[in-house]
């Protein structure tokens, strides 16, 4: 049965199990994309322990972004956490992760510097966003006593800040990235698709057919491949274009040519989407 805890010191007192903990950290609003999350750790976790964090955190939301209107499914969640192979399920509320309520104070807190790479892509389009970010997955890191921390690599940006972290501030946790959960028409499982209407939704199946065209012509070089891209989003003039781009895997400069990744942003109404895939450069 999975345990509902709302407290840290709840966390602190569950017994250790016969095997690693290994955490899925979420916003809630949980979908098939979360369950795989979950389903991987609980491979990874075999008789050690399984903790969903389910906590809306409110530093990686700038002013005038959804934090106030984004989806909040406890109920729903746990019963799809459960389904999934959820040990625990801690759903904290922001004094229990902050230590206060009250939200002026969360801009005199301590937090990770992101360094560059949190600076570019998402991080430009979302000032102090990954700080907010790294902030609370080294603090839920810390109250859940992880192991191994499994993220999706639909947030690729997030996925390669979080490694770099662990990494260069030596948190004994080993991060796993999962592979991005797709709707039948391509499009990255998120919980804000639920934003979308059904004009909306229909439309949004051009971002990774956008992101395929890349690839498709990604033997052909960086330029080719980006104009085959937008020639697929142009087809669809509800889909705004934030950016689309082609970076190394460590998000530096495209390669002239090998392994690299393709990512995009692009809003929808006011519905903000983004979605990634590897490609491999020709030269
Ligand atoms: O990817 C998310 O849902 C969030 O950014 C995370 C990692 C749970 C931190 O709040």
């Amino acid at each position: 049965m999975t345990q509902v805890i709302h407290q840290a010191r709840q966390l602190r007192a569950l017994g250790a199990g016969a095997g690693p903990v290994c955490v899925v950290m979420t916003m809630g609003a949980l979908h098939r994309g979360h369950a795989a999350l979950i389903e991987q750790a609980r491979g990874q976790a075999g008789a050690g322990q399984v903790i969903v964090t389910d906590f809306v955190n409110p530093t990686q939301f700038g002013a005038g972004e959804d934090y106030a209107r984004y989806p909040r499914t406890l109920e729903q969640d746990v019963v799809l956490a459960t389904a999934a192979g959820a040990d625990v399920v801690y759903a904290p509320d922001v004094a229990d992760v902050y230590g206060f309520a009250d939200p002026s104070a969360l801009n005199s807190l301590i937090t990770i510097d992101p360094g560059p790479i949190g600076s570019i892509l998402e991080g430009a389009a979302r000032p102090g966003h990954f700080a907010g970010v790294l902030t609370v997955v080294a603090k839920l890191l810390h109250l859940t006593a992880a192991d191994i921390a499994i993220f999706g690599e639909k947030d690729y940006q997030q996925l390669s800040l979080i490694t770099a972290m662990v990494n260069d501030l030596h948190f004994p946790v080993e991060v796993i990235g999962a592979p991005t959960v797709r709707e039948d028409d391509g499009l990255a499982m998120s919980s804000r698709n639920r934003y979308l209407d059904p004009a909306q939704r229909a439309a949004a199946a051009v971002i990774p057919a956008a992101l395929r065209a890349v690839q498709d012509s990604a033997g052909l070089g960086e330029h080719a491949a980006l104009e085959a891209g937008r020639a697929v989003l142009d087809s669809q003039p509800d889909v705004e274009l934030d950016y689309l781009t082609i970076t190394a895997h460590d998000l530096g400069p495209a390669p002239a040519s090998g392994a690299a990744r393709v990512l995009i942003a692009a809003r929808i109404g006011s519905t903000r989407l983004i979605d990634n895939m590897p490609v491999v450069l020709g030269a």
